[in-house]
């Protein structure tokens, strides 16, 4: 472990860490600054941008051995709040740039790093830092974010007061007020909107992380799991097969549709992911390494697949996140941002009556990128009710 001291947002704080994890885990697990995503995690989407020691980093992939004592680490916390936005926070909200807002923190960020440098760029060189620097929007483009820059630009240097610029862009309203301003914006701008993965941070200590052991193949049979060597490993609670099931392990995905799939894989493979056992462990690493050691033998079944589509871009997409747990009256609650569920088949499926399971949906206005399947929440419920522990599952 290795004890620092940095300056966060201006403000002195010691913390111990370990000199692998990355200083977006430290920023959003260690203190609390969930303004800061992590959308790809491999430095390629701009959504974790933060300015350390006044360069812009990807903090996904900067480790905290690399982090120099005393640094100065600025978040999307440190530029503006809800009472006092910066002109980029003001500029974001007024050119309705932050759509899913995802990677707005990244954005502006990036922004201020930008015009702290050149307080009268060309739309060009705007265009060109936010390429250079990763920073990517799936739902919008550029253009709305240069646009934004450039207003905030004007106001910065005084060239255009705030109620012009709000006069400008809002047709038919006559008066400027911050009061006015949606509060779900002014979260995105200000990195205090909860996305999923931010919501999963306020499960208690003890929750298990899960991994997934999916099939690599897209047809075969199931002839063996060996899960002996995962359940050894120090820090790991369980290794979950269809055999710990208490329910039918079958589940119809949507309402109106019979089919009927097994939650987690017991006989046959049916395509590639298909999930084959569920490690949980304490830490996401550990489920991970232990993931690696269950053994799986599949008799593959010939089929024509596609080859899989290259990803073109690594846009930043939020990750798809679940919980679960059983609540003070030993109900099961399943929290995720799934519309689509079939309730019944989702009990019997899990094993669990169905007025003693509960689906909290997270108060999302948007589901753009999600793809958590009715499978994944059966995962999600099978984990806490065989553990009776908080599960959390990240995909
Ligand atoms: S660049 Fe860090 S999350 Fe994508
Ligand atoms: S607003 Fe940029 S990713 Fe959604």
């Amino acid at each position: 472990m290795l004890k620092k001291t940095l300056f966060i947002n201006g403000v002195e704080k010691r913390v111990v860490v370990d000199p692998e994890t990355t200083l977006a885990s430290v920023l959003r697990n260690q203190m609390f600054l969930t303004g800061t995503k992590v959308g790809c995690g491999k430095g390629e989407c701009g959504a974790c941008t933060v300015i350390l020691d006044g360069n812009i980093v990807k903090s996904c992939i900067v480790k905290m051995k690399d982090v120099e004592d005393d640094s100065q680490i600025i978040t999307i916390e440190g530029i503006g709040t809800s009472k006092k936005l910066h002109p980029l926070q003001l500029s974001w909200i007024i050119n309705e740039t932050a759509q899913c807002g995802f990677c707005t923190s990244g954005f502006i960020v990036s922004a201020k790093a930008l015009l702290d440098q050149n307080i009268n760029p060309t739309r060009d060189e705007v265009r060109d830092w936010f390429k250079e620097n990763n920073n990517v929007c799936r739902c919008t483009g550029y253009e709305p974010a240069v646009n934004a820059v450039m207003d905030a630009a004007k106001l910065i240097r005084g060239e255009v007061s705030k109620e012009e610029l709000w006069l400008k862009l809002k047709e038919g309203t006559s008066i400027f007020d911050l009061s006015l301003l949606d509060s779900a914006d002014i979260a995105k701008v200000t990195g205090t909107y909860k996305y999923d993965a931010d919501l999963g941070l306020n499960l208690p200590q003890g929750t298990l992380h899960i991994k997934l052991v999916q099939a690599q193949v897209p047809k075969g049979n199931i002839v063996s799991i060996d899960t002996s060597e995962a359940e050894k490993m120090p820090g790991v609670y369980k290794v979950i097969t269809y055999k710990d099931i208490p329910g039918t392990n079958r589940i119809i995905l949507k309402k109106g549709e019979e089919k009927e799939v097994p939650i987690i894989n017991d006989k046959k493979i049916f395509k590639e992911g298909d999930p084959i056992a569920m490690v949980l462990a304490f830490k996401p690493k550990l489920a991970e390494e232990a993931a690696k050691c269950v053994k799986v033998k599949i008799e593959e079944l010939s089929e024509y697949s596609e080859p899989k589509a290259k990803d073109e871009e690594l846009l930043p997409f939020e990750p798809n996140v679940g919980f679960a747990y059983l609540n003070e009256r030993g109900k099961l609650i399943i929290q995720t941002r799934n519309k689509d569920l079939h309730l019944s088949s989702l009990a019997e499926g899990i094993g669990v009556p169905l007025e003693k399971l509960a689906i909290v949906q997270n108060n999302r206005e948007s589901s753009i990128g999600y793809e958590f399947s009715p499978i994944k929440e059966g995962l999600l419920g099978i984990a806490a009710l065989v553990t009776k522990k908080p599960v959390y599952l990240e995909l």
